[in-house]
């Protein structure tokens, strides 16, 4: 633990993106069939490239989602944005997943004030997203991905 003591910040970071924390509302078991939804689009690959669950390469791996910049998957070939979203502050967190997953560009004109925003992802959930948020942060729950995560 000495390490810790020597980076507070990133302490902190791990006690505010612990996976604890990440699983508090939805429920996983639910999630794991909603995550059916997207898998049309999106896999879940660890960072050691072991593939969690598989899936499309239309949309970006959804590992260690909670606690993320949004767009910030390195060599995914986001829209504009949802990258300026990202380089604004905006971060994956239940709050955030429900209302982009609901209506991904309505969403992204909110948050950027750019009422012409446009968003590659073509597809509202209309139910379970807290659900299928947890799901994918407990298959994610490698704490190293999600520290890195906050420290790229
Ligand atoms: C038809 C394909 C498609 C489906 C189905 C789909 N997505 Fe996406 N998703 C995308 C694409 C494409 C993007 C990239 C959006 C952009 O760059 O504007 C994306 C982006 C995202 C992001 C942002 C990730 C990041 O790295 O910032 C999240 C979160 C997300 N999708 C969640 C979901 C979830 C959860 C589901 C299922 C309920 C789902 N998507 C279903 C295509 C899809």
């Amino acid at each position: 633990m000495t390490h810790f003591r020597r980076f507070p910040v990133l302490s902190i970071a791990i006690l505010l993106f612990s996976p604890v924390n990440l699983l508090a509302e939805g429920d996983v078991e639910a999630g794991a069939k909603v995550f059916n939804k997207c898998r049309a689009c999106h896999a879940i690959v660890s960072p050691e490239g072991d593939v969690i669950e598989k899936g499309g390469r239309t949309g970006p791996n959804l590992f260690g989602l909670g606690g993320r910049q949004a767009g910030s998957v390195e060599g995914y070939r986001y829209g504009k944005s949802l990258v300026q979203a990202g380089e604004a502050g905006l971060e994956w967190n239940e709050e955030s997943f429900v209302a982009y997953t609901a209506d991904p560009r309505a969403f992204l004109r909110e948050i950027t004030g750019d009422n012409v925003a446009k968003s590659k992802m073509a597809f509202r959930l209309k139910k379970g997203a807290e659900d299928v948020f947890s799901f994918i942060n407990s298959v994610s729950s490698d704490r190293a991905a999600i520290i890195s995560s906050k420290t790229d």
